[in-house]
C-alpha cells in the first residue's frame, strides 16, 4: 500500500502583486481521491495548486502536507509528496531525450539508474508512449508533450499528483488515457487533483468537486450535487454537461452525469412506466 497524504488549507491567502489578492480565503482539506477544480481562465486554479506543491507560499493563512506546513519545507522535500505537472509543458520540459526527461526526477530521488529507467518505462508506458521514448520531447506535439510532463510527475509515484489542464489539445483518445491514469491513481488510494473545463471529462471520472471564482471556493462537493445547480454554475461562468442539463429538462429525478446514466433511467422510466 502506499503511503497516503491529507492536504489541509487554512484560510489561505495569496497575491503576486501586493493589493491585487488572487486568493482570498480558501479552507479546505483533501484525503485521498479525485478531486477536480474548475472555473473560469483567472480565477485562480493554477495559483491554488502551485500553492499546494510549495513552489508559491501563503501570503496568509497556510498550507499543510501531512501536517507539515509548505513554508518550513523545500520545494525538494515536497516535491517527494506533492507532483505536479504545469499548465504549459514547455515550462517543464528541459531535456533533448524524452527517456531522460521521465528519468530525471526518479534520478533526483536518488535511485539508480536501473531503477529511474524501469520507473520511467513504466510511466511512458501508461501515457502511451513508449514509441517515443528517444524522441525529442520538443519533436512532439502539444498533447505528447503534455503527456510526456503527465510521465514525469508519474514516475515520481508521489501520493498526490496535480494535473493542470491534462485535457487541453487531447483528441478523444487522450482524454481516455488521461481519465484512466485518474481512476488508476484513484484505485490506488493516491490523490488526484486536476483541474479542467471539459465538464464531461469532471462528470465521468471525479468524486469530488472544487468550483473556483475570483480567488475563492463557490461549490464543493460531489460532482452530481455540484453539476444539479445550474445557477451556481452560471454565477461560476460554467455549464453542467450537455446530458446533465438534457437529463433535467426531460424531469429526470437525478440529473445523469453520463449518458450511461442518462439511457439507465429512462430504460428504467419506461420499465416502470409499462407496469
Ligand atoms: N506569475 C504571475 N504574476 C502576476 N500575476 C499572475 C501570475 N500568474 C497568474 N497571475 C494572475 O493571477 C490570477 C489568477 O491566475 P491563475 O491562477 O493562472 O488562474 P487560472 O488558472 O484559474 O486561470 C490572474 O489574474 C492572473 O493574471
Ligand atoms: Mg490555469
Amino acid at each position: 500500500m502506499r503511503r497516503l497524504a491529507e492536504i489541509r488549507v487554512n484560510d489561505l491567502h495569496f497575491h503576486y502583486t501586493p493589493g491585487v489578492e488572487v486568493l482570498r480565503g480558501i479552507s479546505l482539506t483533501i484525503s485521498p481521491g479525485a478531486v477536480a477544480i474548475i472555473g473560469q481562465n483567472g480565477a485562480g486554479k493554477s495559483t491554488f495548486v502551485r500553492l499546494l506543491n510549495g513552489l508559491l507560499k501563503p501570503t496568509a493563512g497556510e498550507v499543510l502536507v501531512d501536517g507539515v506546513s509548505t513554508r518550513s519545507t523545500t520545494v525538494a522535500t515536497m516535491a517527494r509528496k506533492v507532483g505536479l505537472v504545469f499548465q504549459n509543458p514547455t515550462d517543464q520540459l528541459f531535456k533533448s531525450r524524452v527517456l531522460d526527461e521521465v528519468m530525471f526526477g526518479p534520478l533526483n530521488l536518488g535511485l539508480s539508474q536501473e531503477e529511474a529507467r524501469q520507473r520511467a518505462e513504466a510511466a511512458l508506458e501508461r501515457v502511451g508512449l513508449t514509441g517515443a521514448a528517444d524522441h525529442n520531447p520538443y519533436d512532439l506535439g502539444l498533447a505528447e508533450r503534455k503527456l510526456v510532463t503527465i510521465a514525469s510527475v508519474l514516475a515520481m509515484e508521489t501520493p498526490v499528483v496535480i494535473l493542470d489542464e491534462p485535457t487541453i489539445a487531447q483528441d478523444m483518445t487522450g482524454v481516455r488515457q488521461i481519465g484512466a491514469i485518474v481512476t488508476w491513481l484513484r484505485d490506488q488510494g493516491r490523490t488526484v487533483i486536476t483541474i479542467t473545463h471539459d465538464m464531461d471529462f469532471v462528470a465521468r471520472y471525479f468524486d469530488r468537486v472544487l468550483v473556483f471564482q475570483d480567488g475563492q471556493v463557490l461549490a464543493d462537493g460531489p460532482a452530481q450535487a455540484v453539476f444539479a445547480q445550474p445557477d451556481l454554475l452560471r454565477r461560476a461562468g460554467l455549464e453542467p454537461p450537455q446530458i446533465t442539463v438534457l437529463g433535467r429538462e426531460l424531469g429526470l429525478p437525478d440529473p445523469p452525469l453520463t449518458v450511461e446514466a442518462f439511457v439507465a433511467q429512462v430504460r428504467d422510466m419506461a420499465k416502470n412506466g409499462a407496469q
